[in-house]
């Protein structure tokens, strides 16, 4: 069989009333009087097979009792319908060749620690709500591309070993470089999509990005998915829209594609679609002056954490934009505003019901002059950013660009509080293994 000839169960449902062979692994076994049950997990979904007396091959049916949760198995029986499964198909078994044992799988039905399962996080990855996370998660970054693709953009992949510091100077990991000194686990890989836009308008990357930084929140991992976009002949206010627009785009997917994945998450797919709606908007001045009605003691210049972000979305379902932040809390290329120059032309996206910030976005600075200043306030090695420079004086453009942060989506879609959940393989302070 050539491997596009194999059938999966979601295959199965024009097949009624034929035989066929599936491969894949024992969720859980069952008896009923003289029936067995098992359930069978084959990657493209759950169903359940069907064993009885009579119509199941007599070795098999006696086999049953061998198979325990997570056997590989080759399993071949005749497809019915079944009104529970997801593709609505059931196996009445013939035959099942047990392909790999598996004795004592550590995770059960029953309530583990979480410690537990993150060290068994190799394992922890098959349970069923696991399984849910990680198909929105891919749909969710699939959505993403598509949307990209069908609006004028193209890949340019960035490096992930740089000198050229984006974000926080002080959470930076470094790599010995061969006799050149340090190089860095990039934080970003803006500043190259900066580069990319003169030759390709709107570009996007997406891919690993690193942060050392000391915080163990449900919100902060040190390697994380980021997708980032640039767009020549974007202001901020076209950034906002954009952004909003792929949000919306995202959700619409996940509810047309992922419903039946949403419900084993327990996520209302209701309060998602409150989200098509129009998101917010405040200044960061407004939301310091609402915040501060709502009992806040935020003072004008303070960056919002996650108390401040929790409370200016919890009264309503959509998504806010926060723009116009003060310079002093926000990144070196950031532009100016020159309606008030204490600030910069930024926004950050908060998601509702707590998730907090999923989206940072900005104008950058077009100008040479006004860049270079700033990289010399910052205290930032000017050698470093001299190609970056460079972009100013060939040719500069208004441009404007944004990093979504994957993980933080795909937690505030599936009503997953912590990040460490929502990656296949976190990675936290406390953690590098598995
Ligand atoms: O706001 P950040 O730091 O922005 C940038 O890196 C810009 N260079 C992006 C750009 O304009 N091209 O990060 C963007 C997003 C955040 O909104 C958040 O969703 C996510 O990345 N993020 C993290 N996610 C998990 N763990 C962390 N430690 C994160 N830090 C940022
Ligand atoms: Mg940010």
């Amino acid at each position: 069989m050539r491997w596009n000839e194999r059938l999966y169960i979601k295959d199965l449902v024009d097949k009624i009333g034929e035989t066929h062979t599936l491969y894949g692994w024992v969720q859980f076994t069952r008896k009923s009087g003289k029936i067995r049950f098992l359930g069978f997990r084959d990657g493209s979904s759950i169903m359940q097979g069907v064993l009885v007396q009579g119509e199941t091959d007599d070795a098999t049916y006696e086999m049953f009792k061998d198979l325990r949760q997570e056997t590989s198995i080759k399993m071949t029986g005749m497809v019915q319908q079944s009104k529970q499964s997801q593709y609505k198909v059931e196996m009445l078994v013939k035959e099942i060749e047990i392909l790999g044992t598996s004795e004592q799988f550590p995770i059960t039905p029953k309530e583990h620690g979480i410690d537990f399962l993150l060290s068994n996080r190799h394992l922890w990855l098959r349970s069923k709500k696991q399984v849910a996370l990680f198909r929105i998660r891919s749909t969710i970054i699939q959505a993403i591309r598509d949307f990209l693709f069908e609006n004028h953009f193209i890949q340019m992949d960035s490096p992930i070993l740089t000198r050229s510091v984006g974000e926080d100077p002080a959470g930076l990991f470094g790599v010995d470089y061969f006799d050149m000194g340090t190089a860095y686990l990039a934080q970003t890989g803006q500043l190259y999509l900066e580069a990319s836009i003169a030759a390709h308008a709107n570009v996007f990357c997406f891919g690993p990005t690193f942060r050392a930084e000391k915080s163990k929140t449900r919100r902060h991992l040190t390697e994380f998915w980021m997708m980032e976009a640039e767009m020549a002949f974007f202001d901020n206010d076209d950034n906002m829209d954009f952004q909003e627009d792929l949000i919306k785009y995202v959700i619409q997917r996940v509810l047309d594609r992922g419903e039946w994945y949403l419900g084993h998450l327990e996520r209302d797919p209701e309060v998602l679609k409150q989200v098509l709606g129009p998101f917010k908007r405040y200044s960061y001045s407004e939301a310091v002056e609402y915040l501060q009605s709502k009992g806040s003691e935020i003072k004008w210049g303070e960056d919002l954490g996650a108390p401040e972000e929790t409370l200016l979305t919890d009264d309503s379902p959509v998504p806010a934009f926060v723009y116009d932040y003060p310079k002093e809390v926000k990144a070196f290329y950031m532009k100016e505003n020159v309606e008030d120059p204490r600030t910069v032309k930024c926004s950050d996206l908060l998601a509702p019901e707590g998730f907090g910030e999923i989206i940072g976005g900005s104008q950058r600075e077009d100008s040479h002059e006004k860049l270079l200043t700033r990289i010399k306030e910052m205290d930032l090695p000017v050698e470093n950013y001299e190609w970056y420079l460079d972009l100013r004086k060939y040719g500069t453009v208004v441009h404007s660009g944004f990093g979504l942060g994957i993980e933080r989506l795909v937690g505030w879609i599936c009503g997953v509080p912590h990040v460490r959940e929502t990656i296949p393989f976190p990675r936290l302070m406390e953690r590098v293994t598995p």
